[in-house]
This record gives C-alpha cells, structure tokens and sequence, in this order.
C-alpha cells in the first residue's frame, strides 16, 4: 500500500480534534491528498455501531459486547475505506484506531492485553498504523477542557476521572512497545504540539 495511515489517539479532552483539524488544513494548502475516518463510525454500519455504543440506555453493556461492537466497526471500515484509501495513495487521518481499544477496553476496562491484541489483528487483518500521535495529558486538564464543551455528555465520559487516569496509563504502557506511537505532551500549546506532529508527517512523507 502507498499511502500514509496516520492515527491519533489519547483521552477525551486531549487535543485530537484540534490537531487533526490544524494536520488537514496543511495537507490541503499543500496539495496532498488525504481522508479523515472517525472510529467506531465512518461506514453505514459503523455509525450504527457507534448509535449504540454511546447510547445512556445501553448502560448494561458487558465489557465483551463494547470490545466486540469496536472491533466489528473496525472491520468494516478497514476493509470498505481505509485499504481503498490507502491503495490510491492518500493519507488516511484516523481519529482513534486500534490503541484505543487496547487502553480502553484491554487495559482501563480489564479485558486484557492477550484477547484485545488478538481481536485487533484479526478485525484490521493485520493493518496497521504507520504513526501514532498519543496526546498524552493528565485526566484533571482533559477535564476541564472538556467542560466547555457543549455536546451532552456520552455513556463513556460520564464515568469520571479514576477511568481516564486507568486510560491514559494504558496508552503509555502501550506506546513503550511501538515503535510507530510518538507520545506528545499534550499539555503545550496547539501550536507547539502541531509543528511536533508536522515534523513527522512530513517526514515519513519525504517531504
Ligand atoms: N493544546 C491545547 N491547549 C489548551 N486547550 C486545548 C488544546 N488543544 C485543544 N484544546 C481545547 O480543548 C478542548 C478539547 O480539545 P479537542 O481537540 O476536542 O480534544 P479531543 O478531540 O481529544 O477530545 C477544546 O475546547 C479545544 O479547543
Ligand atoms: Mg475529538
């Protein structure tokens, strides 16, 4: 495949959606094609999937039914956009990937590494990210900046800081095993962390 796959990852409130909003506009004022895919939605089926891991009324979700909804979105939109995308060559910008669900369900939840890793490979058959910018921030700063924001709470942010804390020390612990995870402090301003984020993507694009 020649294109770019490039995921971000990191706990609700650490800065995602304003990095890769600042990554798109650069690779659109230069020219260079890319997608943007939000896990778990991005296909029909996927934001179905997505419908019914944030609904309140799914609050006796078990933890196996949240990792295998995850993973069967996964599986969709790898196969019916992120391999086509990569094939012509774009960079694919994914918003959370398969880190995600080792930190959040592997590890936070206590699913464990063993069966998240295996259901990771089988559901991407083997695809995997190029770069991974982990935002790494403390849960309290990715609090308050959440609370300004204006969306209603979801099923998962509702479950406090004790969670995000097990979260966060999950992306670290994974990011020491990949080589393809740079963590990002994510406490510097947007655009100190950008020209970070920028460095390395174009660099692995040759540019
Ligand atoms: N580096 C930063 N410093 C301070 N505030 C930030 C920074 N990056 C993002 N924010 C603000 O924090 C909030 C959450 O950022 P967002 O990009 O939506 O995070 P995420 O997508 O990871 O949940 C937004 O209000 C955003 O403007
Ligand atoms: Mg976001």
């Amino acid at each position: 495949m020649s294109g770019l796959f490039v995921t971000f990852e990191g706990i609700d409130g650490c800065g995602k959606t304003t990095q890769i909003e600042m990554l798109s506009s650069d690779l659109k004022s230069e020219g260079i094609p890319f997608v943007l895919i939000r896990e778990p939605g991005g296909t029909q089926i996927g934001e179905k999937i997505r419908t019914i891991l944030l609904d309140k009324a799914n609050s006796g979700m078990h933890a196996r039914t949240e990792l295998l909804l995850y993973e069967a979105a996964r599986a969709q939109i790898v196969e019916e956009k992120i391999k086509p995308e990569l094939e012509e060559g774009k960079v694919v910008i994914c918003d959370r990937f398969f880190d995600s669900t080792v930190a959040y369900q592997g590890i936070a939840r206590g699913l464990g590494l063993e069966a998240v890793d295996y259901l990771n490979r089988w559901s991407t058959a083997g695809l995997a990210p190029d770069i991974t910018f982990l935002l790494d921030l403390d849960e309290e700063t990715a609090y308050r900046r959440r609370h300004g924001r204006s969306d209603e709470e979801d099923r998962l942010e509702a479950e406090g800081l004790a969670f995000m804390k097990k979260v966060r020390e999950g992306y670290l612990l994974t990011s020491t095993e990949q080589s393809r995870i740079r963590v990002i402090p994510a406490t510097d301003t947007p655009d100190v962390i950008y020209q970070k984020i920028r460095k390395a993507v174009w660099e692995v694009l040759g540019k």
